[in-house]
């Protein structure tokens, strides 16, 4: 913990427990009140970047973070960067300034994030990857889920469902690590069946920014090259997965043909059980929360973590915890996300 950095940063707090310090009288109340002080500059501060707010997960991972560190009695400033890269290395320099002793992290673009790993180590704060791995850096623990099994799963359940024929993938954001790990899941399972002509990938594109609008665009486009002859989608995201359900619905393919996506939204799981999309991937945010701020703790003590795994980032193999994703179809809802208190029962089935 950078204990002197805060006292020179939270300046007037500093001013007020000096003066308190220096004018106390020894009484027991007094001690407590600066006891209560010292500890407040004392408590861990961690920096949480994220992205962007715009997909529903994002708004679990920062409630379920802060709150964890809140239960760990530290605190934790949250900003998001609009999907903005210099934004996000902006913030990453404002949150170093305000003496954050750990940067958690979701970046924006895997590469460009690179510039925040080295200007926190300039100010000796280390950095925590969380979910999407921050890549050519030095960076020092990557916490997310197993990605590219997430594209396996995703690609399983389709092909469960439907195992010839033309089929698209409308992948994440081409910045984003994880969207490049989702789509080579998904190719290990198609690319067997692609080799044995037993499908044929129409179409294959990846989508600015993980925007629906762009999925549904790109799907239009794909839907409009086969002259509507599609049989499968696997879609990286529930995002992706609406735009694309919404291109379907323009020429009554909604429903017909199987359509992937992942997060456990609630729109999506609503349109699993309405029948517009096949399945989703859970991957508990809990889980992830709970862990990247207890691992944030760790670092800001200055505690060695010990991970079972890592993941070569380019330039350094990085100490990594991987969570395991899994699959959701109408079938397991309530024994996945609604057992693990994710979405409620009511929520799911009741009509808005
Ligand atoms: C996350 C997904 C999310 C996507 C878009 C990915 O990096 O792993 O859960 O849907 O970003 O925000």
């Amino acid at each position: 913990m950078k204990t002197f950095k805060n006292y020179l940063v939270g300046g007037a707090t500093f001013i007020l427990l000096l003066t308190l310090v220096a004018c106390s009288e020894p009484t027991s109340e007094k001690s407590a009140a600066e006891a209560k002080l010292i500890t407040e500059q004392d408590t861990v501060f961690i920096g949480f970047l994220l992205d962007t707010l715009q997909d529903e997960r994002w708004y679990n991972d920062k409630e379920l973070f802060e709150e964890e560190v809140a239960n760990l009695g530290g605190r934790v400033k949250t900003l998001a960067a609009n999907g903005l890269d210099d934004v996000q290395i902006s913030q990453a320099e404002l949150l170093i300034e305000e003496g954050v002793d750990v940067l958690v992290v979701v970046p924006r673009d895997a590469a460009a994030s690179a510039a925040i790993v080295e200007l926190a180590h300039e100010a000796d704060v280390k950095v925590i990857s969380y979910d999407r791995l921050i890549t050519n850096s030095d960076l020092d623990y990557y916490i997310s889920f197993d990605n590219e099994r997430v594209g396996e799963l995703q690609a399983q359940e389709i092909v469960n469902n439907v195992d010839t024929g033309n089929f698209a993938y409308i992948g994440g954001a081409e910045s984003d690590n994880n969207a490049i790990l989702f789509r080579q899941g998904a190719m290990n399972i198609l690319q067997p069946l692609i080799d044995s002509g037993d499908i044929e990938l129409v179409y294959d594109q990846y989508t600015e920014g993980w925007n629906p609008d762009v999925a549904e665009e790109n799907m239009l486009s794909a839907l409009d090259e086969q002259g509507d002859d599609i049989d499968a989608v696997v879609a990286a995201n529930d995002g992706t997965a609406g735009g694309v359900i919404n291109a379907l619905s323009t020429v009554g393919l909604d429903g017909e043909i199987p359509v992937s996506g992942q997060d456990a939204e609630l729109n999506a799981v609503r349109r699993i059980v309405d029948g517009t999309q096949t399945m989703t991937v859970y991957k508990s945010i809990n889980t992830l929360a709970v862990q990247a701020a207890e691992m944030a703790f760790k670092v800001a003590a200055g505690d060695d973590i010990p991970t079972e795994t890592t993941v070569n980032n380019g330039q350094i193999d990085v100490p990594s915890i991987l969570l395991e994703p899994i699959t959701v179809t109408e079938d397991n809802i309530d024994e996945t996300i609604i057992q693990d208190g994710y979405l409620n029962e009511e929520d799911i089935y009741t009509t808005p």
